[in-house]
Formats: structure tokens, sequence, C-alpha cells
């Protein structure tokens, strides 16, 4: 089983068609990406099979699409414009922002006598990279021979004042050289309209949820839904992060699905509902081929909770550079619907007709980024294995999410026979799924080919072919090949991708 570490994903991403650094031919532009002629395909793919399983599957939920940018006053009354920031550092030197959250510190001591600090940015080689430091610096006082005591590594945003004054910056290693963290809103900011001033601001939007509960006394008064009830959205979503990092993992310009799930402002309601939904979402990565052996919850602290929120667990995923979040599962309460409705003026309450009540509900947010769902079935999907003593590389895509369902060949090019009958099966299974025709180089490159990018099956056709009128089908994972006709292999993807 291979596994793969991030630089030769993000290598084979590009040389794959999967993903492409945003404005490349100009030297790209941290944090954003572009997806290329496989990766628009497998992003389509995760966003249809979460719409199909959290929309058209259930009675319970519908779906929205909101507008990017909206009302300003929605992100006053959301607490966005005061509060989403992220604590930020400079080194005055180096001109390098970090996020203070993101930098750790240890003091360096020897029997608690203490020589100076230590500072180094968060990454899986953290606490070799602070030992090394810690160990430069004991040098540097002519006390290598001691033995240092353990580092304590502590996030800089817990540094006190007078600890803050000698701890260095984590790149020229000279205190003094890093500013006070200050906090950084995270939205970026436009104007609408020709003129710009603070009237006309307005904020690309860091989250979709905004735009559902914006939109939730239309869609109770449009449909006739009952609580609970979810609305669902799919979109982009934008956030100036200070330090964006690990790929797409964590972009400026990202894609959510969120469902803003409604129900009974009931105390006792909450944790069995809260429950579902972390299984319902655990078992959906799953069953699209996330591997569940790199899958595990986190709950967050209630310390650590958003403002917002009564509860949160993250679904976590075991990518190369460490554990994140791959999903939030946050019951958010009425917090919401409540802000809008007092800075609005618009009631936000429902008309429960069954208890004879009328409140503002609260809600359950399952809200994952399309993004890393991309970047974990990836991980998930890549291995490295070998047929028949040649090494290959194969993405075990299940077929339902692999960017190219089937791949037609013709066995050789320069048999007119061959290649029309091949071009004719291509054309009619182009039509129901997608489909390639490749006619060039080798049969044994071109399966290879298909097995790099993931494609379950790819269709022969040979001599015995115009014979008898049948093809030979061959599968991805396990390499074996069978024969079968026209009717049995139309019957064969029918079954296998419905
Ligand atoms: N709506 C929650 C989030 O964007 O993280």
């Amino acid at each position: 089983m291979g596994t793969v570490d991030m630089k030769d994903l993000v290598a084979f991403c590009k040389r794959k068609g999967f993903v492409f650094l945003s404005s490349d031919i100009y030297g790209g532009l941290n944090g954003f990406f572009d997806y290329g002629p496989l990766g628009v395909e497998l992003k389509r793919n995760i966003k249809t099979a979460w719409w199909k399983a959290m929309v058209h599957e259930r009675e319970d939920i519908v779906g929205l699409d909101s507008s990017i940018i909206l009302h300003p006053n929605v992100w006053k009354s959301s607490g966005h414009v005061d509060g989403f920031s992220d604590p930020m550092v400079d080194c005055r030197v180096t001109k390098v922002r970090y996020r203070a959250d993101h930098v750790f510190y240890s003091p360096v001591s020897i029997q608690h006598e203490v020589l100076g600090y230590v500072c180094v940015v968060d990454s899986g080689a953290r606490d070799a990279e602070a030992l090394k430091k810690a160990q430069h610096l004991r040098q540097q006082v002519n006390r290598s021979h001691e033995t240092l005591d353990p580092l304590q590594l502590r996030p800089l945003t817990e540094a006190t004042m007078e600890e803050y004054n000698l701890i260095p910056s984590p790149a020229t290693d000279k205190p003094g050289d890093l500013t006070p963290p200050r906090a950084f809103n995270l939205m970026f900011s436009t104007h609408v309209g020709a003129v710009a001033t603070d009237a006309n601001i307005a904020y690309l939007r860091p989250e979709t949820a905004q735009g559902i509960f914006i939109h939730f006394k239309n869609v109770v008064d449009a449909t006739r839904v009952k609580l609970p009830f979810g609305i669902a959205q799919i979109g982009k979503a934008f956030r100036n992060e200070i330090t964006p990092r690990n790929f797409i993992f964590r972009s400026r310009e990202f894609e959510q699905m969120e469902i803003e799930y409604f129900f009974r402002n009931d105390e006792t309601l909450w944790p069995d509902l809260y429950q579902q939904w972390i299984k319902v979402r655990y078992d959906w990565h799953c069953s699209i081929g996330i591997k569940e052996a790199l899958l595990d919850f986190q709950e967050h602290a209630k310390e650590d909770l958003a403002h917002y929120a009564k509860a949160c667990t993250d679904i976590v995923f075991k990518y190369p550079f460490g554990v994140q979040e791959l999903e939030g599962i946050a019951v958010r309460g009425d917090f919401d619907l409540k802000q809008h409705q007092m800075h609005s003026g618009v009631s936000m309450e429902f008309f429960d007709e069954a208890h004879q009540a009328r409140y503002v509900p609260y809600v359950i947010e399952p809200s994952v980024g399309v993004d890393r769902i991309f970047l974990a079935l990836l991980v998930s999907a890549y291995d490295e294995d070998e047929i028949n003593g040649e090494k290959r590389v194969v993405l075990h895509f299940q077929p339902a999410i692999a960017p190219i369902k089937i791949a037609v060949f013709p066995l050789v090019k320069n048999k007119a026979a061959i290649v029309d009958k091949a071009r004719a099966l291509f054309k009619y299974l182009q039509k129901r799924w997608y489909t390639i025709y490749d006619e060039s180089g080798a049969i044994g490159r071109r399966y290879r080919r298909m097995d790099e990018v993931g494609t379950p099956w790819c269709v022969t056709v040979d001599f015995d072919s115009l014979e008898n009128d049948t093809y030979t089908l061959r599968d991805r994972d396990s390499t074996e090949q069978v024969r079968l006709n026209q009717t049995e292999l139309l019957a064969f993807f029918a079954q296998h991708l419905a």
C-alpha cells in the first residue's frame, strides 16, 4: 500500500491536470489554486455525491444558492465584522507575517535557569527544529556540555508581555524582531458601485452559512417545510488567511458545502440530533471512498467553542502533514437567526403547528470544504503497486467519484475497422458516462495512464471484436480482463455506474 507525501502529491496533481497554482505563468498567487481538466471532474463528482445524499435522497432538506456578496449588515449582525479575525505578528526584518497561534515558543533552560527563548513555526518538524535552535543557544553561552531541560512549546498567543520581549522571531532568531500580535480580520472587502467609500463597503462571504440564515423566512414561506428541516448550499467562500498553507487544505478561496438543520428550541433535543449528524456525515465520507482508517473525531473543549456554538465536533483526517479538520459539526443554537431578527427587524419565528408554539429554532451545522474532501480522497485513493514486475501508480477512486469512468482503446490504430468500431462504442458510452478515447501508444501504457488518474475500466476493441462482437473489459484494481459482448458490457456499466 503506497503512501504519498505532500511534495509528491502537489507535483502529481500538476502533472496529471488535477490542480494548478493559480496564475501560474505569473509566478502564482499564494493561497489560490485552480482545478485542471481532471480536478474539475473530481470536484463536480464530490459536489454531486453530497447534493444527492444530503438533498435529493432526503425529504427534510432543500437547497439554496445565495450570492457571494451580501448586504454588509449581514456580517455586522453575524459578528464577522467585529470578531472574524486571527492574531497576527510580523517579523520586522524579513516582513514575513505569521498567525500567532501557528508560532510556538519555549524557554531554553538548564536546571530551571533560563538561558533565552526559541521560536519556531508549526510544522511536522517543529519539535526537532526547536531542539536544534535550543542546542545552538546553549552553544552560544558556552554550556554545550550541560543537559537542557525539556522544551515546553506553547503558542505565541500564550506568551506574557515580559516573555514577548525576549522571544526571537522564527525567521531571524533575534528577540525584538516580532511586532506585538494584532487582530487581523479575515474577510476580503470590496466596494459595490463606482464610488469607494465606507458607505458602500462590502465583503466576499467568508462562509455560505449566513446566506442560508438570512433566507430562513423566505424558504419557510415558499415551501411547506416543517421542523426539523435543513437548507443546504454549495458555494465559494473567501478568507484572507495570514498564512495559507498545505496546498488546497487552507487556501484563500475555497468551496464549502454547508447545511443548516433547524429544529425545535428545546434543550433536550440537540444532543441526539447532534450525534445523528456526526454519524450521517462520517458515514458519507466513508461512502465516497475516504479511508476509514484515516478518519477520526475531535470534540471541541467548551472553552474553545466559537461564540455562537453550544457544542462542536470535527471529523478529522490524517493528511500527510498531520491530523486536521475535514468537517465541523456545530450546534449553533438560535444565535444567528436571533441576530438577524434583531438587526433586520424581520421575525425569524417559526409557527410549530404540532406544538402550537411560535419560536426561533435552534440549528445544527455540518460544514465541510470541497477542497479538503478532494485532498482526503486523493490521499485515500493513492497507491503504488507492482503489476508483473512493473511499478505503477494507481488511484483507487470509487466509480462515482472517478473523474473519467471509462476509457475506450482500439488495440491498433492502423486498422480502420477496429478504429471505427472503437469510435462507435466510445460515442455511445460518451453520451451516458464521462468516457475518453485513446489510441496512442502501446496498450500497456494506455492502461497505466488510466490507472494513474483512477479510471475504473478500460475497454479494448481488438481483432476478435470484429469477428464476434465482444470486447475486453479491464478492471483497474485487479487488472483482470474479461470478454463481454456489447449487451453484457452495457449492462455492466449500467449496474456499476447508476
Ligand atoms: N460556517 C462555518 C464555517 O464556515 O466554518
